[in-house]
C-alpha cells in the first residue's frame, strides 16, 4: 500500500466506533467453545459440527473444550466467568442450561441474564427406550410394569440435570411411577450400559440412540414430542401411546458470556445462520437424527425468548415436583 493510502485507511479506522473496528479484526486468534458434556455425546457432536463451519467462515479455529460435570453446571460456571471478548462461548443443551440453577446450589449464573444468546444449532427428539429384553413391548405395558414394581426400573442419564435425566423425571411425574436414577458422565456411557442390559431404560436423544435403534440393539416405546419422526415413523408419540403431557425438546444452542461485543455476536450469528441453512448441515443433522431449529430460534432474539420460556418452565417444574440431583 502507498503511504498516503495507508494513512487514509488508518484515519478511517480511527473514526470508526471501537466495536466496528473490533468486528473487522475478529477473530484474530483461536476461539474456544466450552462443551459441558462428554466428548462424543450430542452436545459435543453438534458443537464440533458447527465449530468446523465457523472455522471455515471466519478463518480461525473454533475448538471445543469439554468441561464436564454436574449436569453441565461445571462448564457453564466456567463460561460465565470467561472474559467477554468473543474468544469463549458456551455450547449447551437448553434444558440442562436453564435447569442448572434450580438443581445445583453451586450454579453461579442466571441462564437468561448472564449470557448473550447467539443461535440455536439443532433440535433432537427424546425417545423413551428400553433394553432389548425388557418385559414390555409398549409404553402402556412399561407404565403398568412401573406401577406394579415401584423403584425397580432403573434409568440411565447423561448426569443429574441433563436433558436425558429431566425427561425421565417428567415421565415419572406424568405417569405417577417411581424409578431409580443412574447418572453417568455423558450419554455415551449411559447408552452403553443400556445396550448391555445393566440398566433398564433411558429417555435419550435421537442423535445418541439413533444408531442403536437402527441396529435393533434397544427398543423405542415412544417419542416425547407432538408428532412422529421421519427417522422412526413406526414409533408412536407419547400422547398416542397413552401418556399425555410428556414433550421434551433437546435443543443445542450457543451462548456468549454477558458483555460480549454486539458485532462479535452478529458475526457469529450470521455465519451460523448461513451454515444452518446449508444443504451440508441439513444432511449431517439428518444423519444425526436431528433437525434444524424451528421458527426464529436460529436468531439471537428467538433464542433469547426460547431460553426465557424454558427457564420459567423447568424452574417451575423442578420446584413444584421436587426433582433432585443425585
Ligand atoms: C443431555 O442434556 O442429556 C445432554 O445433551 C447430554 C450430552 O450432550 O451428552
Amino acid at each position: 500500500m502507498f503511504k498516503p493510502i495507508r494513512l487514509l485507511a488508518a484515519s478511517i479506522l480511527a473514526l470508526l466506533p471501537a466495536s466496528a473496528a473490533l468486528a473487522q479484526a475478529y477473530p484474530s486468534k483461536p476461539v474456544t467453545l466450552i462443551g459441558p458434556f462428554a466428548a462424543g455425546g450430542p452436545t459435543d457432536t453438534i458443537a464440533r459440527l458447527y465449530g468446523e463451519q465457523l472455522s471455515k467462515a471466519l478463518g480461525q479455529p473454533f475448538l471445543v473444550e469439554n468441561v464436564v460435570g454436574a449436569g453441565g453446571v461445571t462448564g457453564t460456571n466456567r463460561a460465565v466467568k470467561a472474559t467477554a471478548d468473543g474468544y469463549t462461548f458456551l455450547v449447551h443443551n437448553v434444558a440442562p442450561h436453564v435447569a442448572g440453577p434450580a438443581l445445583y446450589a453451586g450454579a453461579t449464573y442466571n441462564p437468561v441474564e448472564d449470557f448473550e444468546p447467539v443461535a440455536s444449532l439443532a433440535e433432537a427428539a427424546i425417545y423413551v427406550v428400553v433394553r432389548k429384553d425388557f418385559p414390555a413391548k409398549t409404553l402402556k405395558e412399561f407404565l403398568d410394569y412401573g406401577k406394579a414394581n415401584p423403584g425397580k426400573i432403573s434409568f440411565a442419564s447423561a448426569g443429574s440435570g441433563s436433558a436425558t435425566h429431566l425427561a425421565c423425571e417428567l415421565l415419572k411425574l406424568r405417569a405417577g411411577i417411581d424409578m431409580l436414577h443412574v447418572p453417568y458422565r455423558g450419554t455415551g456411557p449411559a447408552l452403553n450400559d443400556l445396550v448391555s442390559g445393566k440398566v433398564d431404560m433411558m429417555c435419550d436423544q435421537g442423535l445418541n440412540v439413533g444408531a442403536q435403534l437402527k441396529a435393533d440393539a434397544v427398543r423405542a416405546l415412544a417419542i416425547a414430542q407432538d408428532s412422529r419422526s421421519a427417522a422412526f415413523p413406526d414409533v408412536p408419540t407419547t400422547q398416542e401411546a397413552g401418556l399425555a403431557g410428556l414433550t421434551v425438546n433437546a435443543s443445542t444452542a450457543i451462548y456468549a458470556p454477558k458483555g460480549t461485543p454486539a458485532p462479535v455476536i452478529k458475526a457469529l450469528s450470521d455465519a451460523l445462520d448461513q451454515a444452518g441453512r446449508s444443504e451440508l448441515i441439513k444432511q449431517r443433522l439428518e444423519q444425526l437424527v436431528s433437525e434444524r431449529p424451528s421458527g426464529d430460534r436460529m436468531t439471537p432474539a428467538g433464542l433469547k425468548r426460547f431460553t426465557a420460556e424454558e427457564f420459567a418452565k423447568w424452574t417451575t417444574t423442578i420446584k413444584s415436583s421436587g426433582i433432585k440431583v443425585n
